[in-house]
């Protein structure tokens, strides 16, 4: 672990927003599906003495750390090593029965991010793994790059990273494995990239991160799962209870907006459509008419949050 200092702690996003939004309630039970640093968990542990929180995460490295910072709420706390996808599961086997919240807080930690061997980051020189779950047998980001075809990388590199450049760097990047000189640490991509694109790596925001960004996506399978996650979410709430999203691009908010829009009851069939297909129903209703976004001086304390947008929703009785 490296730079984890109290300060990374303070840089929880949209913390005070989140927590009221939850509306969090005496004696509830709140699952934190994001754990990450536990910031947010903590929160909402300490917005009622008497609530409950299970905190989720894939990354066993988070959970050790969320769970020493949690030390002070024993008793009201369960920690579960999984991917948020299990949710169902999860709290099927914990016998924990409907849940009054749920918050997701998408994507990356700075754990993570700002860990100098998992290959998040081009800022150290890392293998390129970029697993969130280091324990998992899913392909790292350089066996994808190894194993994909050039059209499947710059799919990857267009689709989840909105790169114009992509078609270039996937023929750069299969140019140089058939060379015999496959990719296999962070530097040698953001090198890469930045030569394919012909920009500097001084340039504000570095040329390769859009590239990150877009195989990180992937070696995680991180839109693939989204909808599921917020469809099981919200089916495994009691009314009442609300589900807290935050997200950090436009392709994640997109699928976040639409899954809730449609569990809101809004049909996304095409126009001529004799009948309902898209599996549009009435579960929930949206607390958020707009994303809420940080202000000005949480973008300048933290910079990261720049992009962040939450978005809840609140489950309604069946109908
Ligand atoms: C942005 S951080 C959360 C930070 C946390 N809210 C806080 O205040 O400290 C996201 C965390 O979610 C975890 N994560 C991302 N996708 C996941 C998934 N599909 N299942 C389980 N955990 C996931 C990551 O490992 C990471 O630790
Ligand atoms: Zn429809």
């Amino acid at each position: 672990m490296t730079e984890n200092t109290p300060d990374k702690l303070h840089f929880t996003v949209l913390k005070l927003e989140t927590v009221e939004m939850l509306d969090v309630r005496n004696g509830g039970i709140y699952v934190d599906a994001t754990l990450g640093l536990g910031g947010h968990a903590e929160a909402i542990l300490q917005a009622n003495d008497e609530v409950r929180l299970m905190g989720i995460d894939q990354d066993g490295e988070a959970l050790r750390f969320a769970r020493e910072r949690l030390q002070p709420f024993e008793g009201r706390t369960t920690f579960v090593s999984s991917n948020f996808s299990e949710i169902r599961n999860v709290l099927h086997e914990a016998k924990a029965g409907e849940v009054d919240g749920i918050v997701a807080d998408l994507g990356v930690s700075s754990l993570q991010l700002d860990s100098d061997e998992r290959g998040f980051s081009f800022r150290f020189d890392a293998p390129l793994d970029m697993r969130m779950d280091a324990s998992s047998e899913g392909p790292m980001a350089s066996e994808l790059l190894a194993e994909l075809s050039e059209v499947e990388i710059a799919d990857i590199i267009y689709r989840h990273g909105e790169e114009r450049f992509s078609r270039r760097i996937a023929r750069w990047i299969v140019e140089r494995r058939e060379g015999g000189t496959p990719i296999r640490t962070t530097k040698e991509l953001a090198d890469l990239v930045a030569r394919a694109v012909r920009r500097k790596p001084k340039d504000k925001i570095h040329p390769a991160t859009r590239t990150f960004q877009a195989l990180r996506i992937a070696v995680n399978r991180e839109l693939e799962i989204l909808e599921q996650f917020l469809i099981d979410g919200i089916d495994s709430l009691k009314t009442d209870g609300r589900f807290a999203v935050i997200t950090f691009h436009s392709l994640e908010d997109r699928i976040v907006k639409q899954t809730f829009q449609r569990l809101a009851g809004k049909c996304f069939c095409p126009p001529r459509m004799p009948k309902c297909i898209c599996g549009a129903v009435k579960k929930i209703e949206i607390v958020t008419r707009k994303p809420i976004v940080p202000g000005d001086d949480e973008i300048q304390q933290n910079p990261r949050s720049r992009s962040a947008k939450l978005r809840v929703v609140r489950r309604i009785a069946d109908q």
